[in-house]
């Protein structure tokens, strides 16, 4: 489904559920990121994309005041969002994602009005897609539009983050509503983790594309295991006595590698060397040089399965299907992508084989896992956008 139809298929469902046209539609996309895995809570540089998967919401006004009223249209599922004192917490789950969004608002000073909304993504759920930013920062976005006020993209990010830190209780980085938020279509986003600085890497090559492999598990372990990951960094950091992994080098590991663990070295090992990784990707695909853009990919899983120990079978056969394809079966790389324990892998292909490598990889993943594999292929998608309003 194009954003468009999505568009009109939220305002039609709007229409019928509350009986009158939409004043409002906005949009925000989930992402996957290329590379610069586990970086941005270190300070590093990611380089992810938006994707052609959206959230998105319709809303109008509410006669009554006081209330955010929001009607999930693929669960048939509604929340009532008490707007007269502070946002708090509640029911349904999802909703505070939202509910989160909105107090963030408050905090802000900003007095929310009164809404009624529709909403639907087609970022998969749980996926690694970062379906939750996706929803967080189009619930920025539509506020932006009710209020007649637009906020910094920015600091719109660095609200949606702490909408999932403070009401889903997930201690996430920066990298996932940022690029909901500042992605531009046609380029990745390199973003400097530490300044906040971004810069748009065009990519839009047609030669190349790059697909989306759902591996359609997910492993309960996931958010534990992320929590301990990011205190094994500090560790590292205080150790090797800089801020953050950011200002350390792979000699300086080296050196002080018999002060540290050998768990909490090999966390810091790959986060050092994806970060330079991540900048080396970053000037591959400026310079179009795929083959090396690829390595770069593989190396970065390997390093996630070995020495950060986040991936999971079900990712490890992916990557290791793409591998046998290698380059002249049309694949330059492929890693998994996001926190880890399930989820996705991202493949960086020939555009004329795309199709079928995707057909090839689902059948070897089926035989190899048992399981069905969702692939779909994204160009680079734009960020947050008001579509009517
Ligand atoms: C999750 C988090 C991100 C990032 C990735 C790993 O998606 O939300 O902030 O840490 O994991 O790169």
């Amino acid at each position: 489904m194009t954003l468009k139809e999505l568009a009109a298929h939220v305002a039609a469902e709007f229409k019928e559920h509350y009986g009158r046209e939409p004043r409002w539609i906005v949009a925000a996309p989930g992402r996957v990121n290329v590379i610069g895995e586990h970086t941005d809570y270190n300070d590093g540089f990611v380089l992810p994309m938006a994707i052609e998967r959206y959230a998105v919401m319709a809303a109008d006004a509410a006669a009554a005041p006081g209330r955010i009223s929001v009607y999930d249209i693929h669960f048939k599922e509604s929340a009532g969002i008490d707007i007269s004192g502070a946002v708090t917490k509640g029911q349904p789950k999802w909703s505070n994602y939202i509910r989160g969004v909105l107090a963030g608002f408050q905090a802000r000073g900003t007095k929310l009005p009164a809404l009624e909304v529709a909403f639907m993504s087609t970022v998969p759920l749980g996926g690694g897609l970062s379906s939750s930013a996706a929803l967080e920062v189009c619930t920025a976005t539509l506020v932006e539009a009710a209020t007649s006020r637009s906020i910094d993209p920015v600091e719109k990010a660095l609200l949606a983050q702490k909408a999932e830190h403070d009401f889903a209780g997930v201690p996430c980085g920066i990298m996932d509503q940022f690029i909901s938020a500042l992605g531009r279509e046609g380029h990745l986003l390199l973003l400097d983790c530490r300044t906040r600085k971004t810069e748009l890497v065009p990519m839009s090559d047609p030669a190349v594309a790059l697909l989306v492999i759902n591996t359609n598990v997910k492993h309960e372990l996931g958010s534990g295991e992320y929590a301990k990951r990011r205190a094994q960094c500090e560790e590292a950091a205080k150790i090797l006595d800089v801020k953050s992994l950011r200002d350390a080098t792979a000699e300086q590991l080296e050196r002080d590698k018999g002060k540290m663990s050998e768990v909490v070295y090999r966390r810091a090992r790959h986060v050092i060397g994806e970060i330079e990784r991540t900048t080396m990707a970053a000037e591959g695909i400026r310079q179009s040089n795929w083959p090396t853009v690829g390595q770069l990919m593989y190396a970065s899983h390997y390093a996630l399965r070995d020495d950060y120990e986040v991936s999971c079978a079900e990712l490890d056969a992916v990557v290791e299907i793409a591998e046998s394809l290698g380059a002249k079966g049309g694949v330059y790389g492929c890693r998994m992508t996001g926190g880890g324990f399930g989820g996705c892998c991202v493949a960086l292909v020939k555009a004329e084989a795309a199709e079928a490598i995707a057909q090839k990889i689902a059948t070897a993943y089926k035989a190899k896992t048992g399981i069905e594999a969702a692939i779909f292929a994204s160009r680079p998608a734009s960020g947050a956008t008001i579509l009517k309003g």
